[in-house]
């Protein structure tokens, strides 16, 4: 029998939680034996992030960590998701491992779990090896064996400690924004490439996932976090329809598609024969890379609105993914993308809190009976400290409390929903935007390192404590 649920508390099992990744926040670049990955060297590359902002110091986890999982204990939080630096496990991306910074995750493991706060491991949140990506990176198959050896080390070496595993972060943007748009590392701008990279993606996710379940306990859970998008159409013009299916099979069918139900939309490969005829899907492929999940993660923060485009192809570009020349949708041209209406935070990004509980309500469907994760969510604000050195983000309560809402009503609607974490539990490298975009709950001064919990701290702690959504 499901708990009957109170008109506002969540379910009393709900996890709350916060996120974070291993270059965003951890620095020591050069310590312990860590070697550059593809974010290290296009940071330094100049003009790919604002004002050449990279990752060196960042929020100074690495030498850190104890603060900052004392603060999460401070708020009341049950979970925190972060992820492993590949190159301080593996620094050329392949071979034996380096303890040194393998250790480095079980000290932060352990003290996660004295203080009752559940640790969740993505083993890939965007930061390749710089070796494997000079032998072609993502868009070579190798790539994805590579990954499934570094998992298995990483499996491991934590999965006596660590229960939740996810095997890769937002593989569309690893794909469409590192080799489309180019607006992120490794920096190329080839449509192929994102396709290919795309697969190898896929791949890469269905061998990690049979390496991690080869070496850890059966308990452990396996997933994997997608940006999926919920892709609106701007009228309900049979043209305009269409233009938000391509949209959709290039941002979530590509990747949905095979890790979920074992196939590529036919439509996707319609929409980009042009450009490629997949032949880098080998036999058996999609069979690996369909593995049973025991959940699916969801990040989500604005919804897409798109359109038709008119015979010229001229009209709006921005889809929210940063400044290029090189759009990062291949075969898309025919697609326009369009401001939604309303309140944006300060990336600009739409606010609009059903697009989440659409999304959630799309994979209860697609795939009934597979729990469902928020793995983030949130919000960036230009938060400045009060003279009295308080930090005040009412419009992130405000965000936070609106997609907290919506994650409730599609619990209440039978979605199986089991936690949420916020991005971010601090202000942190916000990649191409350097530090200039602060998602934290947590304030960090970058002159010196110090963190001030923000009110929406606060109130997300006390959330958590209590179960249910504070005023
Ligand atoms: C998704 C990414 O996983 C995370 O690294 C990023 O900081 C947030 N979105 C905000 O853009």
């Amino acid at each position: 029998m499901p708990e009957p649920m109170s008109p506002v508390s969540f379910p009393s099992t709900f996890l709350w939680g916060a996120a974070t990744s291993a270059y965003q926040i951890e620095g020591a670049v050069r310590e312990d034996g860590r070697t550059p990955s593809i974010w290290d060297t296009f940071a330094h590359t100049p003009g790919k992030t604002a004002g050449g902002d990279h990752g060196d110091v960042a929020v100074d986890h690495y030498h850190r960590y104890r603060d900052d999982v004392a603060l999460m204990s401070g708020l009341g939080l049950g979970a925190y998701r972060f992820s492993i630096s590949w190159s301080r496990v593996q620094p050329t991306g392949r071979g034996p491992a380096v303890q040194r910074g393998l250790d480095f995750y079980r000290r932060l493991v352990d003290e996660l779990l004295a203080k009752d706060i559940k640790p969740a491991v993505t083993l890939y949140h965007w930061d390749l090896p710089q070796e494997l990506e000079d032998a072609g990176g993502w868009p070579e198959r190798d790539t994805a064996y590579r990954f499934a050896e570094y998992a298995q080390i990483v499996g491991e070496a934590l999965g006596d400690r660590v229960e939740q595993w996810i095997t890769l972060n937002e593989p569309w943007c690893s794909a469409f924004l590192g080799y489309g748009s180019g607006v992120h590392a490794p920096g190329r701008t080839e449509p192929v490439a994102t396709l290919r990279a795309s697969h190898h993606l896929n791949l890469a996710h269905g061998l990690g996932a049979k390496a991690l379940r080869s070496v850890m306990p059966a308990r452990n859970t396996v997933a994997l976090s997608l940006n999926s998008s919920t892709v609106r159409p701007l009228t309900q013009d049979a043209a305009d329809l269409a233009a938000a299916r391509k949209i959709d099979d290039l941002a979530n069918g590509i990747f949905h598609g095979p890790i979920l139900h074992g196939a590529y939309p036919e439509s996707l490969f319609t929409a980009t024969r042009q450009l490629t005829d997949w032949s880098y899907v080998q036999d058996g492929d999609l069979a690996t890379i369909n593995q049973p999940l025991d959940a699916l993660g969801l990040n989500y923060y604005t919804p897409a609105l798109v359109s038709a485009a008119g015979p010229d192809h001229s009209g709006p570009r921005a889809d929210g993914h940063g400044a290029s020349e090189h759009s990062p949708w291949p075969a898309a041209d025919d697609v326009l993308f369009h401001q939604p209406p309303g309140d944006r935070t300060a990336m600009g990004w739409s606010i609009d809190p059903t697009g989440l509980y659409d999304l959630i309500m799309r994979y209860e469907r697609e795939v009934p009976g597979l729990p469902l994760y928020i793995t983030e969510n949130g919000a960036a604000y230009d938060d400045k400290p009060d003279p009295d050195g308080r930090v005040h983000d009412p419009e992130r309560i405000a965000y936070l409390h609106g997609h907290l809402a919506e994650v409730r009503r599609a619990i209440a609607d039978g979605a199986d929903v089991r936690g949420y974490f916020l991005w971010s539990l601090l202000d942190n490298f916000e990649w191409a935007y350097g530090y200039e975009k602060r998602f934290g709950a947590v304030y960090v001064d970058y002159t010196t390192l110090e963190r001030t919990s923000k009110s929406s701290a606060h109130w997300y702690g006390k959330a958590a404590r209590t179960g249910t959504l504070p005023e």
